[in-house]
């Protein structure tokens, strides 16, 4: 099933052929490089290469004019500007979850595109979505009419389910950081959900959001003592996913407003991400009022 939108067809298109050569070549990149990413991290091989593989292609894209990507410290301008333009801005997260790499376990490939230039508000997507790298590469893409799961092979997607929503009824729940760097509010809420739902936290963000959007219930990394503004980044992990779990019917939240609401100063901000039902994040966002 391809999107009515083009450009969006032709850029969701695009990163699943390229998410097939990311998998396969994250054997033999497994180490570091000596350099930071704009969040001052230190970088994966892979996280350069997968950045050096969607750049060269998405920026290819006609109808894209901004290319970001958490691995780069400014925008890439590869089109008309979206400011002035009907052109799209696409902001990736090429390898989330890259600390994984080492322990072998799921990580993905987050996107989002915005119909604004970057950095940009969370309502201004008009697609977002992700590929993760588990057992299987699948790839969750939400656009304005729904929100769809396909399979990857060989670059090609089968589509699995349309029209995913979040369960109603919630099993799961993920929360990141330490447990004494939490802010006594936030450990408050924690300690209802521990007693009411099941722990799944696999250190990759889409991971631990992809057992969310199929089991029902929230992951959140909260804003903690040691960093207020918590450590995921608004336009490359918190808009996206945000987008695609209030598209499948649940809700977003920085603590207090819903992601997409979220009026950026800078392309890395930070920010508390807190994913889920309704009735999850309506009890957080009361315990930090
Ligand atoms: P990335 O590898 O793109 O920097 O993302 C890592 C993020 C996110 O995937 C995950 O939720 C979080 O870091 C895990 O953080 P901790 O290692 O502090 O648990
Ligand atoms: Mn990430
Ligand atoms: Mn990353």
């Amino acid at each position: 099933m391809t999107v009515s939108d083009p450009v969006v067809e032709d850029v969701v298109a695009t990163i699943s052929r390229t998410a097939t050569e990311i998998r396969q070549g994250l054997i033999g990149r497994r180490g570091t490089v000596d350099e930071e990413n704009p969040s001052g991290e230190t970088q994966a091989e892979a996280d350069v290469w997968a950045d050096e593989l969607l750049s060269d292609r998405v920026a290819g894209i006609d109808g894209v004019g901004q290319y970001a990507s958490e691995e780069r410290a400014d925008v890439v301008a590869c089109g008309d500007d979206p400011a002035t333009s009907s052109a799209y801005a696409v902001a990736v997260d090429p390898l989330d979850g890259s600390s994984n790499l080492k322990s072998n376990n799921a990580m993905g490939t987050i996107f989002g595109v915005y119909d604004a230039a970057l950095p940009a508000r969370g309502d201004t997507l008009v697609a977002a979505g992700y590929v993760l790298y588990g057992p299987i590469t699948t790839l969750v893409l939400a656009t304005d009419e729904t929100v769809s799961e396909y399979e990857l092979t060989g670059g090609e997607r089968t589509l699995i389910e349309r029209d995913v929503t979040l369960p109603a009824e919630p099993v799961v729940y993920g929360f990141g950081g330490r447990v004494p760097d939490w802010p006594d509010d936030f450990r408050e809420y924690a300690r209802e959900i521990e007693s009411e739902l099941k722990l799944r936290y696999g250190g990759a963000l889409i991971g631990d959001v992809n057992q969310v959007l199929t089991y029902g219930g929230t992951f959140g990394y909260p804003a903690l003592q040691s960093r207020p503004t918590g450590k995921l980044r608004l336009q490359f992990e918190g808009n996206p996913i945000g987008y695609v779990v209030e598209r499948a019917g649940g809700r977003s939240s920085n603590g207090s407003q819903s992601l997409l609401t979220v009026d950026p100063d800078d392309l890395h901000d930070r920010t508390p991400v807190h994913v889920g039902n309704d009735d999850l994040i309506e009890r957080l966002e009361a315990a930090l009022a």
